[in-house]
């Protein structure tokens, strides 16, 4: 079922801001959802509204066909069964319990582990795992080797072969610029800084973990995000959870996107501060709670709220949309909230220079009030950073946890921050990190569109490397894992509890490093593991114009 349809049809009209902001208008050839005009535009914010979007924003999430969801409620439902009946065998110990179970003498305490989720592992995760988790032995560059193992109890344990499955296509991987490698200039830098400083810190940057190593990535990341001052920490996660806390408290409004990553929800929770939820990119739900919280201030004293923070992230990892950052700026200036802005995806995939959705959109980054990001994904390296003020820099030197309590980063990790980003920003004397940042759009681009004109139902803003590719049901997710990997294909499945229970996915992740050769032999895998496990369920039907050169328009939609 649909959660929300915030774009629209791939190969329909770009959306424009009003539509959202200010609630319903007429509809030449659509109907309105979530706020947004599904299949048409509004005259008037044409006129009204163009400016407030440089770019086309094209963002597909089609409705999941009727059968479809029957049959993966179906899927559900007798697995379930299944689980009860199974459950019931193995407490009359007819069938064997790999499970935990409870201590005898703690048979009368209240279960550890939250009821439903234990019996989802049990019964439906486990029949599946080996989809996950699997060892790696290589780079994660754009192939991969992957160690064989086998199971002879049914997923509950895994042994080695003692094989190797070698130069698997990697679609899995962050490695959104193709920086993960282990040589070239990143790692041959990375390596001479291994052998000056070592590998550890072994000190909080507030005592002895204060590098010069760390100065620098620090002034290169301000400079880069195009901010007064930057501050960098060992783990992305950590980032959020950790400066969250700093910034908002008691007495504070967090408005959170309701598909936030864990980091930014568990940050938010660990502030105090008091949580209310907007529908993923959904501008009218924002604004709602925004209007309602000036309005009413806070519950009983209704006194107003000591601050509003907004968090969102710039691509989201699971569905693969862009923030809609031009209508939440404006909302936040309108309201005089805070903005946070999670670029852990976008920065370095997105934009004309690489640098995140600000660049993407064409903003100007001190509209941002706290812009974070990660060094995982597209620096290939670890650990995050927030940018911003020098005054908010200064404070939270003085008041996050991760400055006074956690290691700082380790050199070598820094300084392949330091080369990967200046290669992104020309700064090496090449062009080659803008090549790479071209790269990966056009990549990207490519992919997308063979994907929908295949047929598969593919979510995300057409230029998001993250693709995810709707599997629904079950059963899918394991074969569609199992019959990649046989192909030599390496891809994330991914269900519940990480997707809504029915809205299970394969999510692949575009990289610059990816060949066209290497994306044409992951696509003809693709489509074949699709029409062995029927998984175009598209009903939208795409056209491609052959005798054209391939650009935005290669493509013309039919719909049966
Ligand atoms: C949006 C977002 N924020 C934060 C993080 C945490 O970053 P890290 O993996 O670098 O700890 C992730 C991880 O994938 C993420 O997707």
């Amino acid at each position: 079922m649909p959660r929300y349809s915030t774009g629209e049809a791939p190969g329909g009209h770009s959306y424009l801001q009003k539509a959202a902001m200010n609630g319903s208008c007429k509809i030449e050839n659509g109907g309105l959802k979530n706020g947004y005009v599904k299949n048409g535009v509004c005259p008037e914010d044409r006129i009204l509204n163009g400016g407030l979007y440089k770019r086309p924003f094209h963002e597909a999430f089609e409705e999941t066909p009727m059968l479809v969801a029957v049959l993966t409620y179906m899927g559900y439902g007798i697995l379930t069964l299944f689980g009860y009946l199974r459950d019931f065998l193995r407490a009359w110990k007819i069938e064997k319990c790999h499970n935990a179970t409870e201590r005898e003498d703690q048979r009368d305490f209240v279960p550890l582990y939250q009821d439903f989720e234990n019996f989802y592992t049990r019964n439906l995760y486990m029949r599946i795992r080996d989809n996950w988790n699997r060892p790696v032995c290589s780079v994660p560059g754009e192939r991969v080797d992957i160690m064989e193992r086998f199971t002879d109890d049914y997923n509950w344990t895994f042994k080695f072969t003692g094989r190797v499955i070698k130069g698997v296509i990697n679609m899995g991987s962050y490695n959104y610029l193709g920086f993960a490698q282990n040589s070239g200039f990143c790692a041959e830098a990375s390596a001479v800084v291994l052998q000056q400083y070592g590998g550890g810190v072994c000190s909080t940057r507030q005592e002895m973990g204060n590098l010069d190593k760390h100065e620098e990535l620090e002034h290169l990341v301000a400079e880069f995000l195009g901010v007064d001052a930057a501050m960098t920490y060992g783990m992305g996660f950590a980032t959020n959870s950790m400066n969250i806390p700093a910034l908002a408290g008691k007495g504070c409004l967090i408005l959170s996107d309701e598909l936030n990553h864990a980091s930014l929800v568990l940050g938010a929770r660990l502030s105090g501060a008091t949580i209310r939820i907007f529908k993923h990119n959904n501008m009218q739900s924002l604004e709602k709670l925004l209007r309602d919280a000036i309005v009413h201030g806070q519950p009983r004293t209704h006194r107003p709220w000591r601050k509003i923070l907004i968090l969102v992230e710039g691509i989201y990892s699971m569905e693969g949309s862009i923030v809609r950052l031009p209508e939440v700026i404006a909302l936040k200036k309108k309201y005089k909230a805070y903005l946070y802005l999670d670029e852990a995806h976008s920065i370095g995939a997105l934009g004309p220079n690489g640098r995140g959705v600000v660049d993407y959109f064409g903003l100007d980054p001190r509209d941002v009030d706290i812009m974070m990001g990660t060094f995982t994904k597209s620096f290939g390296g670890a650990g995050g950073y927030i940018g911003g003020s020098k005054v908010l820099i200064d404070y939270l030197r003085k008041h996050s946890h991760s400055t006074a309590y956690a290691t700082s980063m380790s050199p070598p990790v820094a300084e392949q921050i330091i080369t990967s980003m200046k290669c992104i920003m020309g700064a090496d004397g090449t062009s080659l990190g803008r090549e790479r940042v071209e790269q990966l759009a056009e990549n990207t681009r490519y992919f997308r569109r063979r994907l929908t004109e295949m047929g598969f139902i593919i979510y995300g803003n057409s230029d998001s490397p993250v693709v995810p590719l709707m599997l629904y049901m079950p059963a899918k997710i394991g074969a569609f894992g199992r019959e990649m990997l046989k192909r030599h294909i390496g891809v994330v499945v991914v269900g519940f509890p990480a997707t809504p229970i029915i809205e299970s996915r394969a999510r692949f992740c575009v990289s610059a490093a990816h060949t066209k050769e290497m994306l044409d032999e992951a696509l003809s895998k693709i489509s074949e593991v699709g029409d062995l496990l029927q998984l175009k369920y598209s009903r939208h039907h795409f056209v491609p114009l052959l005798d054209r050169p391939f650009d935005e328009t290669t493509y013309e939609e039919t719909e049966d």
